[in-house]
């Protein structure tokens, strides 16, 4: 059986994995960065790293093969596809280089480029909408998750219009830091966390309820980002009922995830970055609830270890707990599928491991909290660097083994080497 090749998912999964790896790298040779205030270019372009290089362009990615697939959306031309993931990485690379040198003019261009290609990657999957209409709860949220992208990065190119050509300070006359906590939460509950609720529903069957339930968890979560932007761009009064809404319906799903942790032991992973989201949502209600105070100390480095906990932490985890299973089920489909019946063939659970899995898991886990440990203490002027050197070692190592997972399952393919049954 000769099955038809996704388009344009591979340089998207490769991006990812370099980007990811990239910035582990970059934390561990520039610590100091973690212990001092966070808005900074290089910041800025190791921010960009992980949340454009890695989880934006890794959930594009999957999305290649699982809208099409799961939601019986039409696929892209080839050349839909590949123009589409073309611009994306020339964008996403370009605003990533330019913050890094500091060329400003530079990295609007690439922020206008960048929109353009995730208004492309929408156009691509446009039908999710029909599906969405059709009552899916999985399509709501992937429909929804496309809105908030295309936000994103509407704000993130309004942001450089504004700081390279002062275009927009009518409009966009918020208080710095609120306008870029309104585009974290966009880019990363409204965004990279539609994609995963969505998604979890088919590959987590402990997140998934009745469709009432379904139905209000999703509003609930929008509802909560509504007020929270209009409070964060628009000075609205709604801060705290946004916060208190998202993550009430952030624990509506969580909760019950980690009520699954017994019965499902395969998903342990994806279970313990359910709990990094709840703690999340703690902490976010705790800062709009001004906890602690915004001139206390603690403010800053709070905020700091609440996106890294975020970015690295959370989204990280979930992605080790979940592409195991997607990889290796895809990876056995394309080369397996078509020698079953003439030749010994592997199952797909065959192909990961258990040990990397976990492995790879715990110690991310642990250098996360090395981590965090060291940022909240750098709030009493102290800076802790052997705990934080010890936690971004850790944090490393724990993507090196993800990495040696991908490519443990990954080798069938691009080396077509033989498959022989265990003795
Ligand atoms: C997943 C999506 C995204 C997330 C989570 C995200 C997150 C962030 C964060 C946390 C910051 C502040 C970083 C710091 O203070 O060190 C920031 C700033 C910025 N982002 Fe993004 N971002 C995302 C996507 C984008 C996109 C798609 C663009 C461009 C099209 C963009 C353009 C910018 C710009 C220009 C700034 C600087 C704003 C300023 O200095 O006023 N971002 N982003």
């Amino acid at each position: 059986m000769k099955l038809r090749k996704v388009a344009a998912e591979e340089p998207f999964v490769l991006a990812a994995m370099a980007s990811l790896l990239g910035a582990l790298l970059w934390l561990n040779l520039r610590p100091r960065l973690l212990l001092q205030f966070f808005y900074s270019a290089e910041m800025l372009a190791l921010t960009h790293l992980v949340t454009l290089g890695f989880a934006s362009s890794l959930v594009q990615g999957l999305s290649q093969r699982l809208v099409p697939q799961l939601l019986s959306v039409a696929r892209p031309t080839p050349r839909a596809a590949w123009g589409h993931c073309v611009a994306w990485l020339l964008g996403a690379s370009g605003i990533v280089f330019h913050f890094a040198v500091e060329g400003f003019v530079g990295m609007a261009w690439a922020t206008l480029l960048t929109l353009a290609a995730v208004l492309w990657f929408c156009r691509n999957f446009a039908g999710v909408w029909r599906a969405a209409r059709g009552g899916d709860p999985v399509a709501r949220w992937v429909a929804a998750s496309c809105c908030h992208f295309a936000l994103v990065a509407a704000l993130g190119a309004s942001y450089a219009a504004l700081r390279v050509w002062g275009i927009g300070a009518a409009w966009l006359g918020a208080p710095l830091l609120d306008r870029l906590g309104a585009h974290l939460h966009l880019g990363l509950v409204g965004w990279i966390g539609g994609a995963i609720f969505g998604w979890q529903l088919k590959f987590l069957p402990g997140t998934r309820a009745s469709e009432r339930v379904e139905r209000w968890r999703f509003w609930t979560v929008q509802l909560g980002l509504l007020l929270l932007i209009a409070a964060l761009i628009g000075g609205a009064p709604t801060l705290r009922a946004g916060a208190l809404l998202v993550a009430a319906g952030l624990a509506a799903r969580s909760v019950p995830a980690l009520a699954s942790w017994r019965r499902n032991a395969p998903g342990r992973v994806e279970i313990a970055a359910h709990a990094l989201l709840l703690l999340l949502a703690v902490v976010g209600v705790g800062l709009a609830f001004d906890w602690p105070a915004a001139d206390a100390p603690l403010r800053y480095p709070l905020e700091l270890a609440y996106g890294y906990v975020g970015l690295l932490g959370w989204v990280v985890l979930t992605v080790i707990g979940t592409s195991w299973k997607l990889f290796s089920a895809w990876v056995w489909e394309e080369r397996f599928l078509p020698e079953r019946g003439l030749k010994p063939t592997p199952r797909a659970s065959d192909l990961p491991s258990a040990w990397l899995r976990d492995g790879s898991a715990l110690a991310v886990v642990a250098g996360l909290a090395l981590t965090v440990a060291a940022i909240l203490r750098s709030a009493d002027g102290s800076a802790p660097l052997v705990l934080l050197r010890c936690g971004l070692a850790l944090h490393l190592l724990g993507v090196l083994l993800f990495a040696a997972q991908f490519l443990r399952i990954a080798r069938w393919e691009l080396l077509k080497l033989d498959w022989h049954p265990p003795r």
